[in-house]
């Protein structure tokens, strides 16, 4: 049987993703690239803002017409899975099975059920060993860099995310695992390794997470470790130091801020001021000019006036983020933030967003323009030239890299190379080998 996963939303669901898909080809499946060739499609969704989910119903809607055309399996998991369950097949009679975001390892056995005719077939149970998903599964993508995760779910209850309810609470892989999985990797090939988890700092696996990246930078021949994503109130001073003196992390940090305002940051239950907020940043101490920081930002939060808008203008620029991800808030089903009163104008949170996305521009272009001149490394994520002509790399601190090697140059997949920055654009660094 063919089958053809469509993965949307973070880096836990892409490697969900792979996952499932080796799930799949261990069972004899063949992956192909597209739903077109597919006998079986498994779509694993995102549900993190309402326009994820519109991008499922609309491939839904897709995939019902080509049902009538020709036999074909649907089947949902992912965010929207975890969180609507029964009712997906409700609002999508089409839809085969469903499985949840803890019951991974349960799809061959509901693959098998809908393939010999059973309607609406469901795991959305919460299998406490979820996460021990044996690391030899996953079958890959073809990227530079193998994610791994290390935790799943989340502890915290901001009251505008849905993640909570999706991913349900925390969960922590024993670091003996980890470390296994990671110096598999490392025998494979890999070079780099990315440790994913709604909130990674709060790793409890055996050791701190400090501890952890420590452990992991140990196996030989790996050159950059990177993680994601983090919660401001875990960020130690432990981590700090890791962040800031071993060489193998690279250079990165993803903090979200969410808002500038500690009346919607309190409105938020995020659980820190900016006061504290910038507290964290500071465990760099002077390491902090070396290390690129990036966060997420939610504008037009219900009761967001203009003055907490423009504090969170004023913190963006006093912390100069390298990159951000700013979004409008969006009210997601079950949250708290659905008690809050939400009548600002759309006009006016749209307004605000392209104000901050404007000035993050400027930001990162800024941050962008000291890198010209300068030698660095960077590693190869392309199997060639793009249709462009140059080379798609990646820098220690996640600046994207067009690398122009020169007509019929070959670059080696997944190695650093060290090139120059001769060009800087908000988006991305242009680059000469050395
Ligand atoms: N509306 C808008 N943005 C959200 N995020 C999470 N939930 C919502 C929501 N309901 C953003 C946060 C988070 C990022 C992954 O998505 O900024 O850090
Ligand atoms: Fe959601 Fe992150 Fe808050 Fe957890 S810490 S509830 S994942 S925003």
């Amino acid at each position: 049987m063919k089958f053809h996963i469509e993965t949307w939303g973070c880096q836990m669901n892409d490697h969900d993703g792979e996952k499932l898909s080796g799930l799949l080809s261990a069972e004899g499946f063949e992956a192909v690239d597209s739903a077109e060739e597919a006998e079986l499609v498994l779509l694993n969704t995102c549900s993190i803002r309402e326009k994820a989910v519109h991008k499922v119903y609309s491939e839904l809607g897709r995939l019902r017409e080509e049902k009538q055309r020709r036999p074909l399996l649907v089947g949902v998991t992912g965010c929207l899975a975890q969180q609507e369950q029964a009712a997906l097949f409700k609002r999508a009679p089409h839809v085969d099975f469903v499985l949840g975001t803890m019951a991974l390892k349960q799809l061959p056995w509901l693959v098998a059920e809908a393939r010999a005719g059973k309607a609406r077939v469901m795991d959305a149970g919460e299998y406490p060993d979820n996460h021990l998903f044996p690391a030899s599964v996953a079958r890959r993508r073809d990227t530079a860099k193998a994610l791994v995760t290390i935790t799943e779910g989340c502890d915290h209850a901001c009251t505008y995310c849905i993640v909570p309810t999706t991913r349900g609470a925390e969960r922590h892989r024993p670091f003996q695992d980890v470390l296994a999985e990671v110096r598999g990797l490392v025998e494979r090939g890999y070079r780099e390794v990315e440790l994913l988890g709604q909130n990674v700092n709060s790793y409890a696996g055996g050791c701190t997470f400090a501890d952890l990246l420590d452990r992991v930078s140990e196996v030989d021949g790996l050159e950059w470790i990177r993680f994601t994503t983090s919660h401001p109130m875990n960020f130690t001073r432990d981590l700090a130091q890791v962040l800031a003196t071993n060489p193998k992390i690279a250079p990165f940090l993803h903090l979200p801020l969410q808002s500038g305002s500690d009346r919607v940051l309190r409105r938020m239950r995020r659980e820190y001021t900016i006061a504290e907020y910038l507290e964290r940043l500071g465990y760099l101490g002077d390491h902090r000019a070396r290390i690129a920081l990036s966060t997420d930002l939610i504008v037009g939060f219900p009761g967001e006036t203009d003055e907490d808008f423009e504090a969170t203008m004023r913190v963006v620029d006093e912390v100069a983020f390298d990159t951000s991800f700013s979004f409008v808030y969006s009210p997601r089903p079950g949250t708290a933030s659905l008690r809050l009163k939400d009548d600002l104008p759309p006009a006016v949170k749209s307004e605000r967003l392209a104000r901050l996305q404007r000035r993050q521009a400027e930001l990162t272009l800024a941050s962008n323009r000291r890198f010209v001149g300068r030698e660095i490394p960077v590693r190869i994520e392309t199997h060639g030239p793009t249709e462009h002509g140059w080379w798609l790399a990646r820098s220690g601190d996640w600046k994207t890299i067009h690398l122009a090697a020169g007509p019929g140059r070959e670059l080696p997949f997944g190695e650093l190379v060290t090139v120059r920055i001769v060009q800087a654009s908000p988006h991305f660094l242009g680059a000469e080998l050395v």
